[in-house]
């Protein structure tokens, strides 16, 4: 696990959305935070063992506090409903350093923002900086509801003419046509670069749609995986630092095998998507299933994410 921890008191918790609350963390001594620059998040180390990441949706030049939201998700894997159920204003949580895995390009001629529900929660942090630095951006921000999209008050806030910024949808107010992504795509200007952060369907559609332009424009946070895991096992992994071999059984990732092994890694999503996982691959050809790495990473083989990764040769050497 991340060893970057430090314990931080949850300062407030704010209602936002329908079951979106914001929680607010400083440092129990009252001392500055670790900075922190637009699209950064952090890992919440939760009382019940669970590791969340979160990203920052408060303006990167306080120094004081973290402000993260969290979304209530009754079909998740249970880390937002235990935020929602057992924290209190008040507690101690272990939080790491801030990471950013979907930086904002501050010189672009133009940001265009696609926000899918709780996927604003990046943008939001990105929209402040824009705004500090007076540089052009748009944000089509799509929601259930009204009721349901938090930080539509915040927008508001921003200045007063920023209406000219923002394309509000919401599924219950567009009398069946759907959120035309593809169009909002086509409509940025050629050298914009373009953010999505939402549910994989939006984010997978934002991909196709911005296939065409140019490298390093487009840019996505994927919150959960979308493909499965590399649980096959049937092969053993050298571990060069520790000087061990293990081997991966069927229903096992890299990461299980190593931790039953009593190695000690970093992880914190254990979906691929957050990189905290990530290992240096000395010999052997890795099974890539993460969404952290780009294609062409993937492609040089010379890293892996061991928390959702296989290996395709029968042995894998990798730098633990
Ligand atoms: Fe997040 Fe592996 S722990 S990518």
């Amino acid at each position: 696990m991340a060893g970057d921890l430090r314990k931080l008191r949850v300062r407030r918790i704010s209602y936002e959305a329908e079951s979106i609350n914001s929680y607010e963390l400083v440092s129990p001594d009252g001392g500055d935070l670790a900075p922190f620059t637009a699209g950064s998040h952090i890992d919440m180390h939760l009382q019940n063992g669970m590791i969340r990441s979160y990203s920052l949706v408060n303006d990167q030049s306080e120094r004081h506090r973290y402000v993260i939201a969290v979304n209530r998700d009754a079909s998740g894997r249970g880390g937002s409903c235990f935020v929602h159920n057992a924290i209190r204003a008040g507690d101690l949580i272990d939080v790491s350093a801030p990471r950013n895995n979907f930086a904002l390009h501050e010189e672009a001629e133009c940001s265009v923002l696609i926000a899918g529900g709780i996927g604003i929660t990046p943008l939001m942090s990105m929209i402040r900086r824009l705004e500090a630095l007076e540089r052009p951006w748009k944000l089509s921000y799509a929601a259930r509801t009204r009721r349901a999209a938090a930080f539509l008050g915040d927008l508001d806030a921003i200045r007063p003419d920023v209406h000219r910024n923002l394309h509000l949808d919401f599924d219950d107010e567009r009398a069946g046509r759907t959120f035309d992504l593809a169009t909002i795509v086509a409509n940025a200007p050629a050298h914009a670069h373009l953010y999505c952060c939402g549910p994989v369907p939006m984010l997978e559609a934002f991909e196709t749609a911005t296939a065409g332009r140019p490298a390093g424009h487009a840019h996505v946070e994927y919150f959960q995986a979308k493909r499965a895991p590399a649980l096959e096992g049937g092969f053993e992994v050298r571990l060069a630092r520790s000087n061990r071999t293990i081997v991966v059984e069927p229903g096992k990732s890299i990461l299980d095998a190593a931790l039953d092994a009593g190695i000690s890694a970093n992880y914190s999503c254990a979906e691929g998507v957050c990189g905290t996982c990530e290992t240096r691959v000395i010999d052997g050809i890795p099974d890539h299933r993460d969404l952290f790495l780009s294609s062409e990473e993937q492609a040089a083989n010379k890293t892996i994410m061991i928390c959702c990764s296989g290996s395709k040769s029968g042995t894998l050497v990798l730098d633990l």
